[in-house]
């Protein structure tokens, strides 16, 4: 039996059934080491882009990324072209970047990226237009119960009506479900909610695909890849928050499954999570991997051994999803490990150069790109009437 096959079938969550949490993040070592086995096969035929292996099944390879890294880094840029058919706004239509001042927008970071997908032929994806982090500052000040809404509809039409016609989606609420938050409805405690209370979430979709009747609305969330009991209950969360929305006739389109995935997580299950994306898609929704990364934070240090590890967590992952017809697009957060917001957040203690991406800081491709590719070659083709 191959191990993709013995993934479909869900044995691959065997993996975890002895697993012993050793403190805050770590697993034995000996777990880790067997996550890079040597036995494992990253073989790729020929060496066509990720971009073309994912076209040829109808599916949306692509990055996230900004204009910065764009504009100062030709090397970047031209692997960019070369791997990605879809530019993701990394942080160029966050709130604190495109809306500096209470009365003022600033669209010049993100009007260049634009730009740069038109010029090149690329899909262009807004991130995001609703989340309660990266908000500016002077948001506390002035934003209140009286006043939110308003800002709330400045904000999407204006972002929504500036690039209608040109954005392949729009992620319109980012991470408003939190299981832990002691809601009966497992809202996350934001400042939206308060201010508007649940109904914020409706509002934004309808806002959105008034303003854009073309842009496919996704809802984003994080956290709903493993067998953990935390991933579960958002799993559950977030469906029950889908199904209320499907039913009151919002339009929202997609589930973006940010996918920031852990290296070190064993306790992986191919059938739930197939499971519960058919669940999604029986809803009539399409689904976006939409943040892929893999955290190497507490791997071991040996780069070969690092390597396997975070490529196999990639290759697990994809087998899975890409098996459900419903998925449309595979978007990893960054492309190469030069760009990595994981750098910042999720650092090594050792201090080593963290590689979470398909490209090294050289732009080489690394084995995370052999499993991306493998993954690709091995999916079920799908019709591709989502591309635009
Ligand atoms: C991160 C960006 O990559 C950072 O540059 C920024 O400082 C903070 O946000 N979930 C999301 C993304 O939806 O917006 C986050 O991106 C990563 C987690």
């Amino acid at each position: 039996m191959t191990r993709r096959q013995m993934l479909r079938l869900g044995i691959g969550g065997c993996i975890g059934a002895s697993v012993l949490p050793l403190g805050k993040f770590g697993y034995h070592k000996y777990q880790v080491h067997q996550l890079g086995s040597q036995s494992r096969n990253f073989q790729v035929t020929g060496d066509r882009a990720l971009v073309e292996r994912a076209a040829v099944k109808g599916v949306i390879y692509g990055a996230a990324t900004q204009q910065q890294f764009l504009a100062a880094d030709p090397a970047f840029a031209k692997n960019f072209l070369k791997e990605c058919r879809m530019i993701v706004t990394e942080n160029d239509l966050q709130w604190n970047q495109v809306h500096p001042t209470p009365e003022q927008f600033d669209f010049a970071a993100a009007d260049a990226l634009l730009n740069f997908a038109k010029t090149n032929g690329l899909l262009f994806r807004g991130h995001n237009l609703v989340w309660h982090h990266s908000l500016p500052r002077w948001y506390r000040e002035k934003v209140n119960a009286q006043n939110a809404e308003e800002y709330l509809i400045k904000h999407i039409q204006t972002l929504v009506r500036r690039y209608a016609g040109q954005v392949h989606s729009w992620d319109v609420v980012n991470e408003a479900i939190n299981p832990k938050s002691g809601r009966s409805d497992q809202l996350r405690q934001t400042p939206w909610l308060e201010f508007l209370g649940p109904s914020y979430i409706e509002t934004a979709f309808i806002l959105a695909a008034e303003a854009d009747p073309q842009a496919l609305l996704v809802y984003n969330d994080f956290e709903m890849d493993y067998d953990r009991p935390e991933d579960e209950a958002k799993r559950t969360a977030v469906l029950g928050l889908l199904e209320r929305l499907k039913s009151r006739d919002v339009p929202v389109h997609a589930l973006g499954l940010q996918a920031h995935l852990w290296g070190a997580e064993t306790r992986f299950n191919a059938k739930i999570l197939s499971n519960f994306l058919r669940s999604v898609a029986d809803l009539g929704l399409k689904i976006l991997v939409t943040e892929l990364d893999v955290t190497d934070k507490v791997l071991p240090a040996d780069q070969a051994l690092r390597d396997r590890i975070i490529a196999s967590a990639y290759e697990d992952y994809l087998n899975v999803v890409l098996d459900e017809p419903a998925v449309i697009a595979v978007l990893t957060w960054g492309l190469s490990d030069k760009y990595t917001w994981l750098s910042e957040f999720s650092p090594r203690s050792d201090k080593l150069p963290v590689r979470p991406l398909p490209l090294d800081t050289s732009f080489k491709r690394k084995l995370t790109w052999n499993a991306i590719a493998r993954a690709f070659d091995n999916a079920p083709i799908r019709s591709n009437s989502h591309l635009r």
